[in-house]
């Protein structure tokens, strides 16, 4: 069946939506650890994945996933996939930081074609369609114009990968030395958002899965921004983590420029 990309990104909002009530009305969270300490889950993570994945198989019963919280993904060439992150910011969510949102993108053939991410907290939801341009609660946003130096950056610590602490870190000093300041705000898809909007001029993080980033890298596209992988050009095709950046064209040339020093 052929389903119009607008009609699809309706069902995703739609969908996480309902869900956030879940995260909204979340109470006694416990964290259950994955990887290690810092690699958290909780019941919700899994119950909005549940719910978000029983709505969208409604509406497209030919679709396949590929979820966090998920043991056995589908292919990511699928002909329909949705990419879910069910609560990205699960360690926000679980000390009460309010700063946790829903991401889905949906992908026809391993190309991502429509993103959302709603942070239930703020009521904000940031949407694509590939070649429609990016919004923020149905209002069109761009990327600031800024370079580094007159932009706020936003950065991830690669949590689940000691192995990067160091070498984040001393990009992290370095990208500080060069902007007007830092933020680990914990929630990557939020922090692409952040970019697409304008808000921040960058953000970079050293290792993510694709769930993080699906949505958010197409919003920050459609915004007029660029993103990629810190070390390549293109992204993996076979869904690997990988390094992202993401930014501005000033602030993402600046930062390109830094990684040569
Ligand atoms: C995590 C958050 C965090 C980032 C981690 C991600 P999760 O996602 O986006 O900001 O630093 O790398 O894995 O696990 O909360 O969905």
């Amino acid at each position: 069946m052929l389903y119009h990309h607008c009609e699809i990104l309706s069902l995703m909002e739609q969908a996480e939506r309902s869900a956030a009530e879940l995260i909204l009305q979340a109470h006694g969270i416990l964290a259950e650890t994955k990887s290690g300490k810092r690699d958290v889950v909780t019941e919700y993570d899994r119950r909005v994945q549940e719910l978000l994945m029983a709505q969208l198989q409604a509406s497209v019963p030919d679709a396949h996933f590929f979820c966090e919280e998920m043991k056995e993904q589908d292919r990511l060439d699928a002909d329909l996939l949705f990419i879910i992150d069910p609560i990205d910011g699960t360690m926000n969510f679980v000390h009460g930081f309010h700063h946790s949102c829903i991401s889905i993108a949906y992908a026809e053939r391993g190309t991502v074609l429509a993103g959302a991410i709603y942070n239930p907290y703020v009521d904000e939801m940031y949407s694509a369609v590939r070649g429609y341009g990016a919004f923020l609660n149905g209002h069109p946003i761009t990327v600031t114009d800024a370079g580094l130096s007159e932009s706020v950056v936003c950065y991830g610590s690669a949590p689940y990968n000691p192995e990067l602490t160091a070498r984040t870190f001393t990009l992290v000093r370095k990208v500080f030395d060069s902007c007007l300041d830092v933020h680990r705000e914990g929630a990557a898809a939020l922090d692409l958002c952040t970019v697409a909007a304008g808000r921040a001029g960058l953000f970079f993080e050293l290792q993510l899965s694709l769930w993080d980033y699906a949505a958010g890298a197409l919003i920050v596209q459609e915004a007029g921004g660029l993103c990629r992988p810190v070390d390549a050009p293109d992204f993996p095709t076979d869904g690997s983590r990988t390094s992202v950046v993401a930014g501005s064209p000033a602030a993402m040339k600046d930062f390109l420029r830094l990684l040569q020093d």
